[in-house]
């Protein structure tokens, strides 16, 4: 069975540890009441992370252009290669439109984004509280149907890992050999 190569092991991986991460943030920080310095510097930190899932998407997009994923074991169903396919086509719908809409958001309700604090990114909408309300139940609604498709991504490869013992899960683990 074949790897994925090293670059879309290390970007597969690092984009999933930052969606986790500014999905956990986004949950907690919007929980703090007021505006208390550790809720502003948890928003500051939820949109650097979220900005650099985008940046980082794009990467990947391109590479995933570029090259063909190892082919899947015989052993498989036709079905299930439909729905494995299917599913990260959706996935990386969402990997695009989860930052995106939180973007959006963000300049709707009339906030400028200073990646990192160090430049501001462009001010592609103006303030629009409106629109605001509507983006922000759009950032919601897209994040929580991310999260349940990505649970039904972990139970795949859980199942392929524990019942069908195939070598999928090796196929975007790290290892000597591709
Ligand atoms: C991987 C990318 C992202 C994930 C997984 C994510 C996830 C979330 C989640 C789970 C919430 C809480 C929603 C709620 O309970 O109301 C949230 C809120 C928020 N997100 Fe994101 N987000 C991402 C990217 C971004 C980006 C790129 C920005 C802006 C640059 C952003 C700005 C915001 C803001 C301002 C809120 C607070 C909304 C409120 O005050 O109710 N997010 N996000
Ligand atoms: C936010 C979290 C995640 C996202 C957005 C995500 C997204 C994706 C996408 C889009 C692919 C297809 C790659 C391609 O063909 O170009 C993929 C493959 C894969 N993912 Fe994830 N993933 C996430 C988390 C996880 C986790 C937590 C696991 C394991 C427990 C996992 C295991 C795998 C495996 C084994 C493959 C390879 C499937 C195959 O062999 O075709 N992923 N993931």
């Amino acid at each position: 069975m074949q790897r994925y190569t090293t670059t879309a092991i290390a970007l597969h991986w690092l984009i999933a540890i930052l969606i986790i991460g500014a999905f956990t943030l986004g949950l907690v920080m919007t929980d703090i009441p007021g505006f208390s310095p550790t809720k502003l510097r948890y928003y500051a930190w939820h949109k650097w992370a979220g900005v650099t899932v985008m940046a980082l998407a794009v990467l990947r997009l391109l590479w995933r252009l570029g090259h063909r994923p190892p082919a899947l074991t015989a052993a498989m169903p036709a079905w299930q290669r439909a729905a494995a396919h299917g599913l990260h086509h959706l996935l990386y719908v969402f990997i695009f439109a989860v930052p995106i809409s939180g973007y959006f958001y963000t300049l709707a309700a009339g906030f400028p984004v200073v990646y990192f604090g160090l430049f501001q990114l462009p001010v592609l909408i103006a303030k629009n509280p409106a629109l605001a309300e509507t983006l922000k139940s759009v950032h919601y609604w897209l994040n929580m149907s991310m999260a349940a498709l990505v649970g039904l991504h972990v139970l795949a490869a859980l199942k392929h890992t524990i019942v069908d013992r195939d070598g999928t899960m090796r196929r975007m683990l790290p290892g000597r050999s591709h």
